[in-house]
């Protein structure tokens, strides 16, 4: 019988079904935790900021908020979320490649501290709106160093050609941008943020993107007298999903981090007082949990598949990105394997596999299949495809648990539907 927080998970299932998204609330903290305690400085002052698009709900945004996190918000729904969670809006960051003017205007309205400016247009229109109003806002541009992390090509977003932010290469375009932010007397310009990609693994990666992040600053102070205050690196940093992964420690990311500013600032003087990074899957990936019952079992010439009752619309990251997940039949932890099998879920799609290969014992119908590392992006992207309903997702912790979004019903998927 396995646990979860001390949770059977057989009483998980009875209490809440299948399928379920569980969280070790604990696991949670911990991750909060090893964060606030190891991005300190006595240089620099340092801000976290929980990437809320890899999970917003209240409960994770109220314990984010607990632990001093900051927000990154990608939407004013996330926004909406933090601020029903108790968030001070002047914690909050807003960030988007395409902002509209409602979406600005909304971030105005409630006092968001901070937005991070994508590109010109968006600089131009933040100028028009916010001027002569009785709104004042921080602002990051965002920009894109062209370094490209080492992971899936669809979730790098720090190449030449991304659609996030403004190339160094255009300097014209960085510097009319930022003189836009910098005229403004309700606008204060205070650095440069940029994020070069998801699950990295390599420490060198941030190195590069810091290294250019502090020569831009020294450089457009020397070149334009334009200077900063404040850089932002992002997030990316990985978690465990399978065995081949090996993540770098978050104290040693935090270390390598504020090391490496330190010694640019030591070389440079660009006169760099704050840094934040914005952790959005390390803080909440190995925490989640989704629990399957399986159903039908099915031979084919070549493949063995174990079908379970969600699938690509609770998870899509297989789908979309061939990302890879380790699994567990509850209670046959210890059994021995029998065969390699394929875990597909119940939607209209032949791309609806959950995992390609894993080893697994016997399993029988009815048995309760747990896929590890869920918690970034799973719930996050899901969908109503097929018009499943979204499954529930509960705190599992010290031997408790609650639910935290409740399942939803049929008639949850129709209530905005007219005749
Ligand atoms: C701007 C920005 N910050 C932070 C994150 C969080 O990244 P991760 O969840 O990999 O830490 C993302 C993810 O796409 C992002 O685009």
């Amino acid at each position: 019988m396995s646990m979860i927080a001390d949770v059977p998970v057989k009483d998980l299932v009875k209490t809440y079904g299948t399928p379920l998204v569980v969280y070790d609330a604990g696991a949670l903290r911990s991750r909060l935790k090893e964060f606030t305690e190891n991005f300190q400085s006595d240089r620099f002052e340092t801000g976290i900021l929980y990437a809320s698009k890899a999970f917003s709900c209240k409960a994770v945004l109220k314990l984010a908020n607990e632990y001093g996190l900051y927000v990154d918000a990608v939407s004013c729904g996330e926004i909406h979320t933090a601020l029903a969670a108790g968030y001070d809006p002047a914690k909050i960051v807003f960030h988007g490649n395409n902002k509209t003017a409602d979406d600005l205007q909304y971030a105005l309205t409630k006092g968001i501290g901070t937005i991070v400016v994508d590109n010109l247009m968006e600089a131009q229109l933040l100028d028009q709106m916010i001027r002569g109003t009785d709104h004042t806002i921080h602002t990051l541009v965002r920009v894109n160093p062209g370094i490209s992390a080492h992971t899936h090509h669809y979730i790098v977003t720090g190449h030449v050609d991304s659609k996030f932010g403004i190339s160094l290469l255009n300097e014209s375009e960085l510097v009319d941008t930022i003189r836009i932010l910098k005229d403004n007397p309700n606008i204060s310009f205070d650095g440069f943020h940029s994020h070069i990609g998801s699950q990295i693994f390599e420490k060198q990666a941030f190195v590069e993107e810091i290294r250019k992040l502090f020569e831009t600053a020294a450089d457009f102070r020397e070149k334009y007298g334009i200077s900063c205050n404040t850089m932002d690196f992002g997030g990316g940093f990985a978690a465990v999903y399978t065995e081949e992964d090996h993540p770098i420690p978050i104290k040693e990311v935090c270390d390598t981090i504020l090391s490496t500013c330190t010694e640019e600032e030591d070389r440079l003087h660009t006169g760099i007082q704050k840094v934040l990074i914005e952790p959005g899957r390390s803080i909440v990936a190995e925490a989640g949990y989704n629990l399957y019952t399986v159903g039908f079992l099915k031979k084919t010439p070549n493949r063995s598949y174990v079908f379970v009752d969600g699938g690509m619309s609770d998870n899509i990251r297989p789908a979309l990105y061939q990302a890879k997940y380790d699994a567990y039949i509850d209670g046959k932890e210890t059994e021995p394997v029998k065969e390699t099998m394929t875990v597909a879920g119940k939607c209209c799609e032949s791309g609806d596999i959950l995992i390609e290969a894993i080893d697994l014992p016997e399993v029988k119908s009815g048995d309760i299949l747990v896929m590890k590392t869920c918690g970034a992006y799973g719930y996050a992207m899901a969908s109503h495809y097929n018009k499943l309903p979204l499954p529930a997702v509960v705190f599992a912790e010290d031997g408790n648990h609650r639910t935290v979004i409740r399942r939803e019903t049929f008639e949850h998927m129709i209530a905005l539907e007219e005749d």
